[in-house]
């Protein structure tokens, strides 16, 4: 059987890049359908991917009013796709730093663990036209998250993914508050606690020629809090249970 799968886009002014990578998904991956995430984009990417959408069988699109965040585009994209049942929901990010043609690769593995993640920092993985500031940013933002959650992932914050659609039905995903670009390492963390499965493959990761990122202060400082936040929750709870299982075992023997 092939697996159903969908690609979700999220927009935010992107009307110069999203075509590009519209026609690079379709002609790598014929077979999977795309979704549009778009927030009200002010420079008619919504609009643009609507009239894409009337051509194109395989695309199709969801409107949200305003600027609302990763997080939560991509919790309403995961809605669509799970309620239409696709086996496989990907993450795509817009603006050609994940590359189309690597789709192929990650879906070769997509269904045999809960979540492949498209990684740059495993052997074989890189970054193209980062600024040093960029690539200090993720390197150091994935040791923290190493550090503080105790997980072997390399690119925890990486946004080309591939989830199952049973790995998702498994979360709590009303629960997920994170916004920014803090909620991939979130929804990592949540797959691994789940007892799920996570496979990296390496990925050139190519800096976007058109528009601007998103990357804010705000959004740094969301990750910074909450990695520490859940590492100490962590923490605790591997200290607790160790102390309940000593107390336990004094009183059993
Ligand atoms: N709908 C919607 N709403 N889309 C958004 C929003 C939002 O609030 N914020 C960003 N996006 C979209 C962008 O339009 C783009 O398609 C994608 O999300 C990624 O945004 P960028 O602004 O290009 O991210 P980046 O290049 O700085 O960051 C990359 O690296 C991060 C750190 O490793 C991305 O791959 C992130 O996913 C990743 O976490
Ligand atoms: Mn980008």
């Amino acid at each position: 059987m092939v697996a159903k799968t969908v690609v979700i886009i999220p927009t935010f002014n992107e009307r110069e890049s999203l075509p590009i990578q519209i026609d690079g998904v379709r002609a790598a991956s014929p077979d999977v359908d795309i979704l549009v995430v778009d927030d009200g984009s002010p420079d008619g990417t919504g609009e643009w991917a609507d009239q894409r959408a009337e051509d194109d069988d395989h695309v199709f699109v969801l409107h949200r009013s305003s600027k609302q965040g990763l997080g939560a585009a991509y919790l309403a994209g995961f809605a669509w796709g799970l309620e239409r049942e696709y086996d496989v929901l990907v993450e795509m990010d817009a603006d050609g730093s994940h590359q189309a043609k690597q789709l192929p690769s990650l879906l070769e593995h997509a269904g045999k663990y809960s979540l492949v993640i498209g990684s740059r920092w495993v052997p074989g993985g890189s970054v193209v036209n980062w600024p040093t500031r960029r690539k200090w940013l993720s390197t150091g933002a994935n040791t923290y998250v190493g550090l503080a959650l105790g997980i072997g992932v390399k690119d925890a914050t990486a946004g080309y993914r591939a989830y199952t659609a049973d790995a998702l039905r498994g979360l709590d995903l009303a629960s997920v508050e994170s916004q920014g670009y803090c909620f991939q390492v979130d929804m990592c963390w949540r797959v691994i606690r789940n007892g799920g499965t996570v496979r990296e493959v390496p990925i050139e990761f190519v800096e976007r020629e058109f528009g601007t990122s998103k990357m804010s202060g705000d959004i740094i400082q969301e990750a910074l809090v909450k990695v520490t936040q859940w590492g100490a929750k962590h923490r605790w709870e591997q200290v607790t249970g160790a102390l309940g299982r000593k107390n336990g075992a004094s009183q059993g023997g």
